[in-house]
């Protein structure tokens, strides 16, 4: 049985005036125990968060893949570790988009991150272009054959789905096609590491909110949900994990 997580992506937002959003945020995760979630926050606010949050996993939305060395402005695993981080995002479509990152870069990265005992979250998902074009699931195959890390393995990898088109745009795929795509990749996760990708989690993100989080969250195979915009104020992402708790209490 795959537990619903709810993580919040907040992206180039947070200063240290928002830890009372963490607050809120991390108090009603607790009164729903039947449901994970997480939040990625800046690296310059993982320390403060994680602090705050106890036993709540705080988490960082990029890794380099080196351990050490001359890398100007970028931030290991061990850093993010010893930052109080239990989780990274690798693969984001706007880090690939902006940082011109490939799934061979997510790759490295999620290994980076496994060597020092980091969760992972593995970002796949097609753009607007390749998904008019009837390309989606070939590019999300792709994506994932590219970028699944060695020992890929439940307890420490998530992947996450995510159409570019439906990030930060109000838009999103309907319940069908996310149905479609989840079941794709999870055919694909059975493929390469076997039976233990029916235990994987598989999570939709892209303009998830408080309104749409029922109905996604119900569709078979998504075990979650990645959330930017909705996940920076409590007011709007507690919402979501509720909807993921009802969900779980049947
Ligand atoms: P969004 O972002 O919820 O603002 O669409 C999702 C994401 O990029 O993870």
């Amino acid at each position: 049985m795959r537990r619903k997580l709810v993580a919040g992506n907040w992206k180039m937002h947070g200063l240290r005036s928002q830890l009372r959003e963490i607050e809120a945020i991390v108090a009603a995760a607790r009164t729903h125990p039947e449901v994970d979630a997480l939040l990625c926050v800046p690296f310059t606010l993982i320390a403060a968060a994680a602090e705050i949050a106890g036993d709540f996993p705080i988490g960082a939305q990029d890794v380099h893949e080196n351990d050490q060395g001359a890398h100007t402005g970028c931030v290991s695993a061990q850093m993010l570790v010893e930052a109080g981080a239990k989780v990274v995002i690798v693969g984001h479509s706007e880090r690939r988009a902006d940082q011109s990152e490939t799934s061979h870069h997510a790759w490295a990265k999620a290994a980076a991150a496994r060597r020092h005992g980091l969760g992972v979250i593995l970002c796949c998902g097609e753009t607007e272009a390749e998904h008019d074009a009837g390309r989606a699931e070939r590019i999300v195959q792709s994506q994932i054959e590219k970028s699944l890390p060695d020992g890929a393995a439940p307890d420490w990898l998530t992947i996450a789905y995510e159409p570019r088109w439906a990030i930060g745009t109000g838009k999103t795929p309907t319940l069908d096609e996310i149905a479609t795509m989840h079941a794709i990749i999870r055919a694909k996760l059975r493929g390469m590491i076997g039976s233990s990708a029916n235990d994987m989690r598989i999570l939709y993100g892209g303009s998830v909110s408080g309104a749409n989080a029922g109905s996604i969250l119900a569709v078979e195979d998504v075990d979650g949900a990645l959330v930017g915009g909705a996940s920076l104020t409590a007011d709007k992402f507690v919402p979501i994990i509720e909807a993921a708790a009802k969900i779980a209490a049947g």
